[in-house]
């Protein structure tokens, strides 16, 4: 097999005789369920899809000379995990040791912080949320990375940034106090409802300074704010954007990214290009418009392996995402406009007039007919 190359995968029948890339933890216990290796089969793929696992990593040919590379390493993510699981679960138990909450969450971001600012990659592929049921908990770990990546961008100092951290993977601690109905009701919201819902910025609030001892105010503050909008549309308060911490600008943008990216329950995540559109339509409007920048500066919209349909209809693999303009990665194509896969090329989208139009979960049923990647692999000659 060459190089160890893979891309991410919705879990699906069309999967079954690839190898498994990376190994699948079950989200609640983190015990292994399937190692890195194992062949694929329809029950193994039904028994993931059972435990809520959306996405794996799975080996791939044409990928070959391709290497995904990690923004943070495992363990820290492990760290991170663990630290916001203790303190998610302990949130609404007063018993629980407020010093002890403190130091792991901030051991975490210090973590998060040291990765980040050691890593020399140009261009972060942070992974999409793996399971429905887990949102919230891996919604947070999300935000803090990208929060820490904008805030590297914006060369924040080490402190402000490891600061910044702690509000980001905090942001949403509120939540664990609105009721699991409104939380995870399939559908629009009633006024009613959504009044509840807005309540978790100043409940999250409360709760870290009732149960985390030192918490620093500029990590807080992000609790509070990050629903605000520069200009004045937000909650709870309202304010202008002069009067919303820097902190909180970067995980507004950092929240509004993820949230897009993510498949929920009741929603399907959005397209590259509507995100792209909504945050730079909302860049100094709503948004604060150099944490925007910075964040499309150094994350990638489309990341590298991902399956995409360009604009002029062909279907290619993003082989590298491409910095400022992240509509326009670099691409393997692999199929015509009518799925008739042909001889794989390279092309770089940059200035060519052709952009990414949409990502696909999948392969489509006509390449995966035609014996998917091993017939195109056969064509690399
Ligand atoms: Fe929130």
């Amino acid at each position: 097999m060459g190089k160890r190359a893979m891309r991410k995968a919705q879990v699906d029948p069309g999967l079954v005789g690839r190898y498994l890339a990376r190994t699948v933890y079950e989200i609640d216990t983190r015990r292994v369920l399937v190692r890195s290796g194992t062949r694929l089969s329809e029950s193994l793929l039904r028994g993931l899809s059972r435990h809520g696992v959306t996405d794996i990593w799975v080996t791939d040919e044409v990928m070959n000379d391709l290497e995904i590379r990690e923004t943070v390493h495992f363990e820290t993510r492990e760290i991170t995990r663990t630290a916001l699981q203790n303190v998610l679960t302990n949130a609404a138990n007063p018993a629980a040791s407020p010093v002890g909450n403190t130091r792991a969450v901030v051991d975490a971001a210090c973590r998060l912080v040291d990765d980040i600012l050691h890593n020399d990659h140009v261009l972060h592929n942070i992974e999409r949320i793996r399971s429905w049921d887990a949102y919230t908990f891996e919604h947070s770990i999300q935000v803090a990375i990208i929060s820490i990546i904008i805030g590297r961008e914006l060369r924040l100092p080490p402190e402000q940034l490891q600061r910044l951290g702690v509000g980001a993977m905090l942001h949403d601690i509120g939540k664990v106090l609105i009721p699991q109905e409104i939380l995870n009701k399939q559908g629009t919201l009633t006024d009613d409802e959504f009044d509840v819902m807005k309540t978790h910025a100043r409940l999250g609030w409360d709760l870290v300074h009732e149960q985390f001892a030192m918490i620093m105010p500029t990590s807080s503050i992000v609790i509070m704010q990050h629903h605000e909008r520069l200009d004045g549309s937000g909650y709870p308060h309202g304010l202008p954007g002069g009067q919303i911490h820097l902190n909180s600008r970067i995980v507004a943008v950092a929240d509004v990214f993820d949230a897009m990216r993510a498949n929920r329950i009741y929603r399907k995540r959005r397209m590259p290009k509507e995100v792209w559109t909504a945050l730079t339509r909302d860049a100094g409007r709503r948004l604060d418009a150099r944490s925007v920048a910075a964040l499309f500066n150094r994350v990638a919209l489309v990341s590298q392996g991902e399956i995409v349909r360009l604009s002029n209809g062909m279907l290619a693999i993003v082989t590298e995402p491409s910095q400022g303009a992240p509509l326009e990665p670099k691409v393997r194509v692999v199929a015509d406009e009518a799925d008739t896969p042909i001889r794989p090329y390279d092309w770089d989208l940059r200035g060519s007039g052709c952009i990414v139009e949409t990502t696909l979960d999948r392969w489509p049923a006509k390449v995966r007919e035609r014996g998917e990647l091993g017939t195109l692999d056969a064509m690399v000659t």
